[in-house]
């Protein structure tokens, strides 16, 4: 008696293999034309680089030609204008100053979003337009308590030159006129892309 089932059973469990082997195969051909498995060459994606970029971030609020304007003024009276939210087409520059080479925008929103300190939440396109980085753009989005000294934040993507772009900036204040609202920062930008 078990030695008729023996066969059975062994063939069974043969069956049994193949089935579960054939769904734990990554996907390497065609899924109903939904999905398939991509060689990073046919992407021109070579080597993983890691790339460090240095200016300056000009938040300009005051005077006639603003590139920050006030969009949603802030929920309640505190002192860290929690709600607030504030639509920026900065420049960045090479330099501290205003007039030295333009390198990109910072395009986006900051939003206060602390109770307790001036924290932001930051969300904004470096677009840049210098040489072979001109038309590509990293994505920042993160926390920036603008009284720390070093704010760093993630990038979280990118496009063009910067597509699978990962990595972090860091922001310090380079001078702000606590009058006019006016900013300048310093942003270092840490970035691995293809
Ligand atoms: C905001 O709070 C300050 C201090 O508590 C008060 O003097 C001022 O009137 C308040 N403003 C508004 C618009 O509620
Ligand atoms: C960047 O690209 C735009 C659009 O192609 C072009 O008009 C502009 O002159 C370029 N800027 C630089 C600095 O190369």
């Amino acid at each position: 008696m078990a030695r008729r089932f023996l066969p059975i059973l062994a063939s069974q469990l043969l069956i049994f293999f193949f089935m579960s082997s054939f769904s734990t195969t990554p996907v390497t051909g065609e899924d109903g034309g939904f999905a398939r498995r991509l060689d990073r060459k046919l992407l021109g994606l070579k080597k993983e680089k890691l790339s460090h970029f240095r200016f300056y971030w000009h938040d300009i609020v005051s005077g006639s030609n603003p590139s920050a304007v006030l969009v949603v003024p802030p929920a309640s009276n505190t002192s860290t204008a929690f709600g607030l939210v504030t639509m920026i087409d900065d420049p960045l520059t090479l330099g501290p100053k205003l007039s030295s080479k333009l390198v990109g925008k910072a395009q986006g929103f900051y939003a206060s979003a602390s109770q307790q300190e001036l924290g932001l939440l930051m969300v904004m396109n470096f677009a840049f337009l210098e040489g072979k980085y001109n038309g590509s753009s990293i994505t920042i989005l993160g926390r920036n308590a603008v009284f720390s000294a070093v704010r760093e934040m993630p990038v979280i993507g990118g496009s063009g030159l910067f597509r699978f772009a990962r990595g972090y900036v860091q922001a310090s204040t380079h001078s702000a006129d606590f009058k006019t609202g006016d900013a300048v920062v310093e942003y270092n930008v840490y970035v691995f892309h293809y």
